[in-house]
């Protein structure tokens, strides 16, 4: 089954068009649907029937997509998927309001499960959205905060983002069947593929080719994120001079920011630090793809495979 084609047979055109033509506009954007894969793969893998899982499936991607217009309010963000952003295309209120709408729509989806799965399916997710709250306000918190640990940087990121894809592949695996030790170590795989996913974003996001990658870069930057590449660049500098220079960088908060952006990356690249970050992607890789030698092996084993590779090595 094409999970992409599922989610673009999903219908939207409804009145107020000004709710759903919103909602149009994002999910046909494209995008890479990897936590709608995920969860069809995690199904696959423990020999479950594609269409039972394929709500959950279709309800992880609205969400996804979901928290990617209120994301991109907190992070002003004007680009995305190679368009303009909602909030941008729109306003704000269309932003939020389309953005409420398909969190409702993630759960009406998922309440197409079958009556069996459907209360710790949701529990499940449950947990998963309120994580990602959770991460949102970290990383949020963490802008104005000038002495973030990777510690922390790392269990914001969990939050923010491993969980979603944790829970695509912990939910396909329950739907299959699997039990908890299987789901748990399914979950786990989830959790690493994720910390690698956002770490390679981070990186993107100041590397990136704004044709592939689809979104400005530099945004990071400009919003003072403690990324996984300024706390590593912290860390590979010494006491004075440049490290001295990135954090007055990051006590700015300016109208325009090429400056910063260029200045930033200057130093950025005098370090080295873009490979120390890739050596981290690749080793949490490699963390996960351990985990998936005690899983079942058989093709969709291959898939998961593939996968962890392919979001370690991408470009958008
Ligand atoms: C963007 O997710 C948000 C992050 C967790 C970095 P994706 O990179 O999966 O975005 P799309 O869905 O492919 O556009
Ligand atoms: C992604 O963080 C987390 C969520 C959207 C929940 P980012 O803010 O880094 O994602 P992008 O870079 O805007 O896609
Ligand atoms: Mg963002
Ligand atoms: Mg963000
Ligand atoms: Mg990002």
């Amino acid at each position: 089954m094409d999970v992409n084609q599922e989610i673009l047979k999903l219908d939207w055109k409804r009145q107020p068009y000004g709710l759903y033509a919103p909602i149009e506009y994002t999910l046909s954007a494209g995008g890479k649907r990897v936590r709608p894969q995920l969860a069809m793969i995690a199904c696959q893998l423990f020999e479950g029937k594609e269409e039972e899982v394929l709500p959950a499936a279709l309800a992880l991607e609205v969400f996804h997509n979901f928290t990617l217009l209120h994301d991109d309010v907190m992070d002003k963000a004007e680009i995305r998927r190679g368009r303009p952003t909602v909030h941008v295309k729109w306003d704000e209120n269309t932003a939020i309001l389309s953005g409420d709408q398909m969190m409702i729509e993630a759960y009406k989806l998922l309440a197409q499960l079958p009556d069996t799965k459907l209360p710790t399916a949701l529990r499940m997710f449950n947990r998963m959205a309120t994580e990602i709250c959770e991460g949102q306000q970290w990383d949020v918190d963490f802008e104005s905060q000038d002495d973030v640990s990777i510690e922390a940087y790392l269990e914001m990121i969990r939050l923010k983002t491993s969980v979603l894809l944790a829970t695509a592949l912990q939910i396909g695996a329950y739907i299959a069947g699997a039990n908890q030790s299987e789901q748990e170590t399914i979950y786990q795989f989830g959790i690493h593929i994720g910390l690698a996913f956002q770490i390679q974003d981070d990186i993107l996001d100041v590397w990136g080719d704004p044709l592939t990658f689809g979104k400005s870069v530099g945004g990071d930057i400009a919003c003072n994120k403690k990324t996984f590449v300024y706390l590593t660049a912290l860390n590979l500098l010494d006491k004075e001079g440049l490290k001295h220079e990135l954090k007055h960088w990051f006590g700015q908060t300016l109208e325009n920011n090429a400056e910063k952006i260029a200045a930033v990356k200057t130093i950025y690249d005098q370090i080295g630090v873009r490979k120390a970050c890739e050596r981290v992607v690749e080793q949490y890789t490699q963390k996960a793809l351990l985990l998936l030698k005690e899983l079942p092996q058989n093709n969709a084993t291959l898939q998961l495979r593939q996968l962890a590779d392919q979001l370690n090595t991408r470009n958008s």
